[in-house]
């Protein structure tokens, strides 16, 4: 029998590549999504790719009763929980809906968890709890900052919840995960990021514009105190991201019963908005129309990850580079494209 890992948000980007990882690496991972910022069709790519259908739940999970059926249903060993928004703009519009999704499906899951003995659990955290660092690149000891948004502070919250409640001498073995930019897709094309509307991020922007989808990208600012004057963040392939979650569950295989640790997941590297930009223009042989506009209120003028703890402790280190993720990025857009 395989273990079963159970993937909250698991039709989502980094949720479906982590299906194919644990599937991969002998895992059955089982999905619950509702669907409120994904579709169906990861489901059917997550198929093509292993040949095989995976168990799947449509449903919120901050339903508890779902939740009791699916961990009644199945016996499984660990969850990693990706379920969350994660639009910043939207959370300062709308930061009740955030703190309830956020936090409260945490809140419901590790109550499920404790009432069905599973202990393991690795929770989606993110770099943002950085904010501007005094130092790059930054480690996980590096002091968190105010969080800039709603989004952020439920990120950081959940990171306090969690310790407070291993501090409890609960049975639970927790791994947070603090991701710095997921881009990228798999290299099938059969899974990727599936933006609902205008793109929050750089790289589908990047691509929708590639493909004219959008005329004209906006580079905001490039008068920072970087190399070409253009924020800089640490681009990683999610297909390398979604392999250090494999890794994550299996170091908590063999932890005490009460467990927290906590890693960055990154490349290491910083690119600037334009080096993005510079590589897509390769990878793709397009020239991006694109402008240089004033500053976003709220954005990180740099900040990249140290990457040392993981490599150390997980084993696990990015391996694909940023002309990588933007050639599979490239791909699963035209892909994407063509379908329409
Ligand atoms: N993508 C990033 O840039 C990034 C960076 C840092 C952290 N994260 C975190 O990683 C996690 C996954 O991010 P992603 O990029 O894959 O996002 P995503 O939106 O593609 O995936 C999240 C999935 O969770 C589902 N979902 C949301 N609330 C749910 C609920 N209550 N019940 C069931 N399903 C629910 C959505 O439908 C979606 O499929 C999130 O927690 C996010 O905050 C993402």
């Amino acid at each position: 029998m395989k273990t079963k890992i159970l993937i909250t948000g698991g039709a989502g980007y980094i949720g479906s590549h982590t299906a194919v990882a644990l599937s991969d690496a002998g895992f059955d991972p089982i999905v619950i999504d509702n669907y409120s910022n994904s579709d169906k069709s990861a489901l059917q790519g997550i198929k093509n790719i292993l040949n095989a259908d995976i168990i799947h739940y449509e449903g919120d999970c901050n339903d508890a009763a779902l939740m009791d059926k699916i961990f009644t249903e199945n016996d499984i060993a660990g969850v990693i929980h990706f379920a969350a928004y994660k639009a910043v703009g939207e959370s300062t519009a709308q930061p009740l809906k955030y703190y309830q999704n956020n936090v409260g499906s945490l809140m419901v899951l590790l109550d499920v968890m404790q009432r069905h003995q599973v202990k393991d659990l690795v929770f989606s955290s993110s770099c943002t709890v950085y904010g501007q660092p005094e130092v790059n690149p930054v480690e996980e000891s590096t002091p968190r900052k105010a969080a800039e948004s709603p989004y952020g502070n439920t990120k950081k919250i959940c990171e306090d919840i969690l310790v407070d409640y291993v501090k409890s001498n609960a049975t639970v073995r927790v791994v947070a995960l603090r991701y710095f930019n997921p881009i990228g897709a798999h290299a099938t094309s059969e899974i990727g990021e599936l933006p609902l509307g205008v793109p929050n991020n750089l790289v589908p922007f990047v691509t929708q514009t590639g493909v004219g989808l959008r005329e004209q990208l906006t580079v905001y600012g490039d008068d920072y105190n970087t190399s070409d004057g253009t924020c800089v963040r640490d681009y990683i392939h999610v297909v390398d991201l979604a392999e250090a979650h494999v890794k994550s569950i299996q170091y908590l295989e063999d932890k005490p019963d009460t467990f927290y640790d906590l890693f960055n997941l990154g490349t290491g590297n910083g690119n600037t908005v334009l080096e993005v930009v510079k590589a897509f223009e390769k990878v793709s042989g397009k020239a991006l129309n694109y402008k240089i506009g004033p500053r976003r209120p709220g954005d990180v003028e740099q900040v990249w990850a140290n990457t040392d703890k993981a490599e150390k402790v997980l084993g696990w280190k990015s391996r694909m580079t940023l002309e990588d993720a933007l050639r599979d990025s490239w791909n699963w857009q035209l892909k994407l494209s063509n379908q329409q």
